[in-house]
């Protein structure tokens, strides 16, 4: 499979590794997938870059592909193989016209109606391949996008050989609202595995720490490894950006939560252990709200079983307290983890 070149740190990288996502992807080209895929994963652990691949993974097998990112830049918010250019351009121009919405949803809505128009059009195999698109549409549209999505495979406008619909996003809140119908296959995807984040440490330019410190700061973020590249490997230059919204949110705790969330620094089970144990419907409600606002705030993600068939590419290990990966839940990367802990450090002494 060719591997497709994108942006990393100011420069262009190959797309490595992920090897064990992109053999599943041969699997869904050769099955096709029977709801739409949804792919839920950290912030920056690399979705895009992941989609962007599948794009020309399909295409070189032949498949009618559509890729949508409404929310990135106007050149790369839609991208099409060259068959479907001309139905693409019409469909666009039609979405935008009827746009109620801003550009963002329509844009999910257009690429939409080009699969449709291509099943029309007699395209036996088809991908659509969707970006970001429950944050263009908002919460409370992502559901019935979803399910938008499961009628063009369940019942679609013309027969077909295959359709995969491959859908990521980052966002914590949705996936339950998502996750509550039988509409979607969700997946997990974590961040890289350490092999695959050697290769991209070794593609930026030094001088640089040991790849040890760059794996125990990001966890195998790639996003994360980038920003600490660009702020010159100062860790706390990197935390400060997300600190300052973090202590908003500290700063409204209950001492029962500043409590259990000081303790989940350590050991981020201790949130589900200690929601579990409470015994007050009061605390119960304390710790489960304290909980969904860390969902909320992308600074923890909610763990599938580590089994391979719930995730994208390789699962991460069933625990691993030093990069901040409980069995319920885990801290997006160990720099999430530090900017909670310096919230709390800064709260507690002002
Ligand atoms: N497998 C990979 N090979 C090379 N570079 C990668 C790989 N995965 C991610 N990257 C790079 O790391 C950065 C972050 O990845 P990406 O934007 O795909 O993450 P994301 O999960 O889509 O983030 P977000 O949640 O913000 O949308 C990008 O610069 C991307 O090009
Ligand atoms: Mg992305």
């Amino acid at each position: 499979m060719r591997r497709i070149r994108i942006p990393f740190a100011g420069r262009e990288v190959e797309f490595v590794d992920r090897e064990a996502a992109l053999r599943q992807l041969v699997e869904l080209a050769e099955g096709g997938t029977w709801w739409p895929l949804v792919v839920y994963g950290p912030e920056g652990c690399g979705k895009t870059a992941l989609l962007r691949q599948a794009f020309e993974f399909f295409r070189g097998l032949g498949y009618s592909a559509v890729y949508v990112s409404p929310l990135e830049e106007e050149a790369e918010r839609l991208v099409v193989t060259e068959d479907l250019k001309g139905i693409a351009r019409r469909a666009l121009g039609e979405a935008l016209k009827a746009a109620v919405h801003p550009a963002a949803a329509a844009l999910a809505e257009a690429a939409i109606a080009i699969v449709v128009r291509a099943l029309r059009k007699g395209k036996e195999r088809v991908a659509l391949l969707a970006d970001d698109v429950f944050q263009a549409v908002g919460v409370d549209r992502a559901e019935l996008l979803v399910k938008t999505m499961l009628n063009l495979i369940e019942y679609p406008p013309a027969r077909y050989e295959k359709i995969v619909v491959l859908v990521a996003s980052s966002e914590g809140v949705t996936r339950e609202r998502v996750g509550r119908h039988r509409w979607a296959e969700i997946r997990a995807m974590w961040n890289m595995p350490r092999d695959g984040f050697a290769q991209l440490y070794e593609q930026l330019p030094g001088p640089k720490p040991p790849l040890d410190e760059a794996w125990r700061w990001t966890g195998g973020n790639p996003e994360t490894l980038e920003r600490l590249y660009r702020v010159g490997w100062n860790v706390d230059d990197a935390v400060v950006a997300r600190v300052r919204d973090v202590e908003a949110f500290v700063d409204r705790l209950t001492p029962l939560q500043r409590a259990v969330l000081g303790d989940a620094i350590g050991d981020v089970d201790v949130l589900v252990a200690r929601l579990r144990e409470a015994e007050k419907r009061e605390e119960k409600e304390e710790l489960g709200a304290l909980i969904d606002r860390l969902v909320e705030l992308n600074l923890i993600v909610y763990m599938h079983e580590r089994r391979q068939y719930l995730w994208l590419d390789v699962p991460p290990p069933e625990r691993d307290p030093e990069l901040g990966i409980g069995r319920y839940y885990a801290w997006q990367t160990p720099l999430h983890r530090e900017a909670v802990r310096k919230a709390l450090e800064k709260t507690a002494t002002e």
